[in-house]
């Protein structure tokens, strides 16, 4: 048999029947080794994780391929459309060939039914990356940075300031867990979630944080700890980006809505920021403003993530 280093394998018939065996033995050979590992210090050792982006990314998409490759995993880049989810290929099917290579799914999306139909056919992790609804791993990276800058989360004050989007629905959920007061200041129609609100007060019950969702900004920042807001026009609404710049321009977060926070409040932004429309630059740009420790968090608290769901 001659060695194989440095051939093409263009049809199997370029190989010698010899040829084809030593490769079927050497694929079984390693595949029981690494179902044998254990101990693992770094527990990627030999995984990889489908990194699956149907809607852009900066900071998701960097923050987890280098938090894989950190716990010696292969991050495995899956991005618009053409990649997964395409050619009418079924959910279920797209998920059962990538859970043969991948340990982990990480899916950012639409709806949220689509990352459930994801979750409900894998038998590997999935992590949620932003749908239309949640943005879990923002929150926790904002859980995060509160704490480094606060020392604490419970009984702290969040005002959320803008679109009850998934951001404003993740807030409430997440405040919630850790305890820390919540109130999201919106125009009418675009409250957070019904399910989301119901949701978080039956989390605030047991954990006595406090959630309002009210009309009036000042209402929500006077005395805030933490004073946060995002885009007014999410991924998948950019049609509707004229109307809602007239419809939230009185929820703009500049540097006389802050001045009504606790004076040594911090501002937070997940990014990207639309600088003169949610935020003005002289917020953003102020010693307040914490956003790149929110941005570098997210690498931190996805290693974290990671690394607990694989065990
Ligand atoms: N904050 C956030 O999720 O950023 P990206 O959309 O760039 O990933
Ligand atoms: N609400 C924004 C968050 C971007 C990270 C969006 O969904 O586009």
């Amino acid at each position: 048999m001659q060695s194989l280093v440095g051939r093409d394998l263009l049809t199997l018939g370029d190989f010698s029947p010899a040829e084809v065996n030593a490769v079927i033995e050497r694929a079984i050979m390693q595949k029981r080794a690494r179902k044998a590992a254990v101990g693992r210090t770094r527990p990627l050792e030999e995984k990889a994780v489908a990194i699956i982006m149907l809607k852009p990314s900066l900071r998701t998409r960097v923050s987890f391929e280098l938090a894989v490759s950190n716990l010696g995993g292969t991050p495995v880049l899956l991005v618009g459309e053409g990649s997964a989810f395409s050619r009418n290929e079924s959910v279920y099917d797209t998920v059962k060939v990538l859970e043969r290579y991948c340990s982990m799914i990480v899916l950012r999306t639409f709806a949220q039914s689509h990352l459930e139909e994801v979750a409900a056919a894998a038998s590997v992790p999935v992590i949620n990356a932003l749908t239309d609804d949640y943005h879990p791993c923002q929150v926790l990276a904002d859980l995060l940075t509160i704490h480094e800058h606060k020392g604490q989360l419970q009984g702290l004050t969040l005002a959320y300031v803008g679109d009850g989007n998934n951001m404003a629905n993740t807030l409430l959920v997440g405040g919630a867990q850790v305890g820390m007061n919540v109130t999201v200041a919106c125009p009418p129609g675009y409250e957070p979630l019904k399910s989301a609100v119901e949701r978080a007060n039956e989390i605030a019950a047991e954990t006595g944080a406090q959630l309002a969702v009210v009309r009036d900004p000042r209402d929500a920042v006077i005395g805030a700890d933490v004073v946060v807001t995002d885009t007014w026009a999410s991924m998948g609404q950019e049609a509707e980006h004229a109307t809602r710049l007239a419809v939230f321009a009185p929820y703009r977060v500049d540097a006389a809505l802050m001045a009504l926070a606790h004076p040594e409040a911090i501002f937070m932004h997940c990014l990207p920021a639309h600088r003169g429309e949610e935020v003005t630059d002289e917020v953003i740009d102020s010693p307040a403003s914490v956003v790149f420790d929110e941005a570098e968090n997210r690498m931190h608290a996805q290693r974290a993530l990671v690394s607990l769901l694989a065990g």
